[in-house]
């Protein structure tokens, strides 16, 4: 799951593990909430009781996908030392999923983007938003990167150590 719409940094580690996962033969999709017809979740909680909400969107195959993976990988751009709102807006409408139970157990992996320094801590607050979320679903954060100084859309691919070092990671969990 990819928390930006732009073709930036966080679609180019998505597709960088991708290829990756792929070439292991791992199947793997990437969602991009942002461009897809996604309503907000109204707080109704008739899910709670049922397991399923009632909007038919783009939401029912995330569903799917979701209810059937082993891994889940969000990756984020951090806004305002937080997650990216799309993101929170997909994480809202998986709670059909909490709801019936299907998260817990499930392994997460967070990866998080920003454009200040490390120094200067603003990934943490994104970090500890997906953190959080993996905690009160019952997923296992298996494995989280803080990546700093991407400011603009290409930035990342100019970091190929650590993108290669979180893909032979990445690599190494799931295959094991
Ligand atoms: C509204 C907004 C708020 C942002 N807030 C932060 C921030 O608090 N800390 C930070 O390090 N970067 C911040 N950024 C920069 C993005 O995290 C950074 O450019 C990131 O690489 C974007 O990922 P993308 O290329 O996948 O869109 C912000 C960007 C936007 C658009």
């Amino acid at each position: 799951m990819i928390g930006s719409r732009r073709e930036g940094n966080c679609a180019y580690l998505a597709k960088r593990i991708s290829e990756t996962l792929k070439k292991e033969r791992i199947s793997n999709t990437v969602i991009t909430p942002g461009n897809q017809k996604i309503y907000l979740c109204t707080g109704c909680m008739d899910c709670d009781e049922t397991g399923v909400c009632d909007f038919k969107d783009d939401m029912m195959s995330n569903i799917e996908k979701v209810k059937e993976a082993e891994y889940l990988i969000f990756i984020t751009p951090t806004r305002w030392n937080l997650l990216s709102g799309d993101l929170k807006i997909f994480m809202d409408r998986l709670n059909p999923l909490y709801a019936s139970r299907k998260l817990e157990g499930k392994k997460m992996i967070a990866l998080v983007i920003g454009a200040k320094e490390k120094s200067e801590y603003s990934t943490d607050g994104a970090l500890t938003s997906l953190g959080s979320f993996a905690d009160s679903s019952g997923m296992k954060l298996i494995f989280h990167k803080q990546i700093n100084n991407c400011l603009e859309y290409d930035d990342l691919s100019k970091q190929e150590e650590t993108v290669n070092k979180i893909l032979e990671e990445i690599k190494k969990l799931i295959k094991s």
